[in-house]
């Protein structure tokens, strides 16, 4: 085993989770974040989201003395044997990869070289992005520093982004310095996964190529689910059917509100957009867009379809964060949905068991319950569009007696349509 020492700038998803990871494995890593409140707060163990195990191998690290969080380039630049970009890349208006982070962190990062460093992308970057960082790493470094450039993209989920880490399917590094590999190698040596060693451009490529694939797989799903309501077929039995074959496989194959997150959206829009820059129209992604919208606009239909009217109507939302596991609610489904109920005049409750906070932020004008039953005190319509497990686990006898209407949507398809249908529930699944 090889004890480096390392450094990450950005202390979000990917930043936070890799340095902790990478120091559990035993190399003293700094993490270099820009504010000062959040970097005393992780000095103390306090982290500003949710992700399960997390806050443990944080502790845990620092306790070891092999994880420290700093606002300063110096010490752990020059000290360090490489240095990872990870800070957000969101999209700009045109749909773009914002950058100017990512270039800015270089800058620093690139005047406080000393000796011989490895600098590394885990930011999703557009092709060509290694160009512009290397150039800026050359131009700002002291006299004397050697760099070499690398792009390693991060392939990690939130809600299972340690054992993600620590059990990639893959270790992606492109670079074109036999040294940088050598290091690299090296550092991801613990992890024990196949590593795929490629040019800068590829390894760019790879990621958005990973994301687009799984987020055109949901959107192909939803696809079958609307065709499958039309002609009376069973969505998740053609679903199942196609997912047993070993070529397609059985994951992403689930129908539901569509894609969100931090990263599908964004990174489907990028790729349209980095084929666009080099004449190419990536039509089928638009399309993979397309439909996704389509599938958020399908639980609207379907809430109007069952209430006549939405005004006034009292609707419960069970599930508020992109996803189970997480609190995160960037592009989360449920702010487009719930945003077109309201528009409709609807009242909505919502519960979600760790994204209140966040969602405060963007759905301001609904009601946040204490827990997941009152959501349905008086409810006309019920509808579950994040699947945490403790609504698969729901008591339907108690919510039975606080609705108004006994209406559901299951956006996620976890319940058993037969057995609410026998309760009393007139129930609608997606594609069922
Ligand atoms: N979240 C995921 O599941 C995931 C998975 C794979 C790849 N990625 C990619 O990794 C990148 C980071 O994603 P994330 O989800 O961790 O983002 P994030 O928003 O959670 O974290 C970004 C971090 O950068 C920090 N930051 C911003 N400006 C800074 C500066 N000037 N100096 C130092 N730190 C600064 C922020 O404080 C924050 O901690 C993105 O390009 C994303 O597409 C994300």
């Amino acid at each position: 085993m090889h004890i480096m020492k390392i450094a990450f700038v950005g202390h979000g998803y990917v930043g936070l989770v890799t340095a902790a990871v990478f120091a559990d494995f035993g190399n003293e890593v700094f993490v270099i974040g820009h504010t000062k409140k959040k970097v005393e707060d992780l000095k103390r163990g306090i982290i500003p989201f949710y992700e399960p195990g997390l806050s443990e191998l944080v502790k845990k690290n620092i306790e070891a003395k092999r994880l420290n969080f700093t606002l300063d380039y110096t010490p752990s630049v020059p000290e360090s044997d490489a240095v990872f970009i990870a800070v957000g890349t969101p999209a700009t208006l045109t749909g773009d990869a914002d950058l100017s982070t990512v270039l800015e962190v270089a800058q620093e990062i690139g005047k406080n070289l000393e000796g011989y460093t490895v600098v590394a992308t885990k930011s999703t970057v557009p092709t060509g992005t290694n160009k512009k960082v290397q150039k800026i790493l050359e131009e700002a470094k002291p006299r004397g520093a050697e760099v070499d450039y690398a792009s390693v993209p991060e392939f990690l989920r939130e809600g299972s982004a340690i054992s993600d880490t620590m059990n990639p399917d893959r270790v992606v590094i492109g670079t074109e310095s036999a040294r940088a590999q050598e290091v690299l190698i090296k550092l991801h040596e613990p992890i024990g996964a196949p590593i795929l060693l490629t040019n800068f451009e590829t390894a760019e490529l790879i990621k958005y190529a990973s994301n687009s694939f799984l987020a055109l797989k949901i959107s192909y799903a939803n696809a079958i689910a609307k065709l499958s309501e039309l002609v009376g077929a069973d969505a998740l039995k053609v679903l199942e059917g196609l997912g047993m074959d070993k070529r397609i496989g059985n994951m992403f194959l689930a129908p539901g509100p569509g894609y969100g997150g931090s990263c599908f959206p964004k990174d489907v829009k990028a790729l349209i957009s980095i084929a666009k820059d080099n004449d190419y129209a990536f039509s089928l992604l638009e399309e993979v867009e397309n439909i996704n919208h389509q599938a958020r606009r399908d639980i609207v239909r379907k809430a109007r379809k069952i209430l006549g009217d939405v005004r006034g109507k009292k609707i419960g939302i069970f599930g508020l964060a992109f996803k189970p596991n997480t609190d995160d609610m960037r592009y989360a489904p449920s702010i487009d949905i719930i945003t077109m109920l309201t528009n409709d005049g609807a009242k909505i409750t919502a519960f979600d068991p760790k994204a209140h906070n966040n969602a405060k932020d963007v759905l301001s004008n609904i009601a946040y319950a204490d827990d997941m039953y009152s959501v349905s005190d008086d409810a006309d319509l019920l509808i579950l569009l994040t699947e945490w497990n403790e609504f698969r686990e729901i008591n339907f006898n108690e919510i039975k007696k606080r609705m108004k209407a006994l209406n559901i949507i299951d956006g996620r398809n976890i319940y058993d349509p037969e057995q609410l249908r026998a309760l009393g529930f007139n129930y609608v699944g997606v594609g069922r």
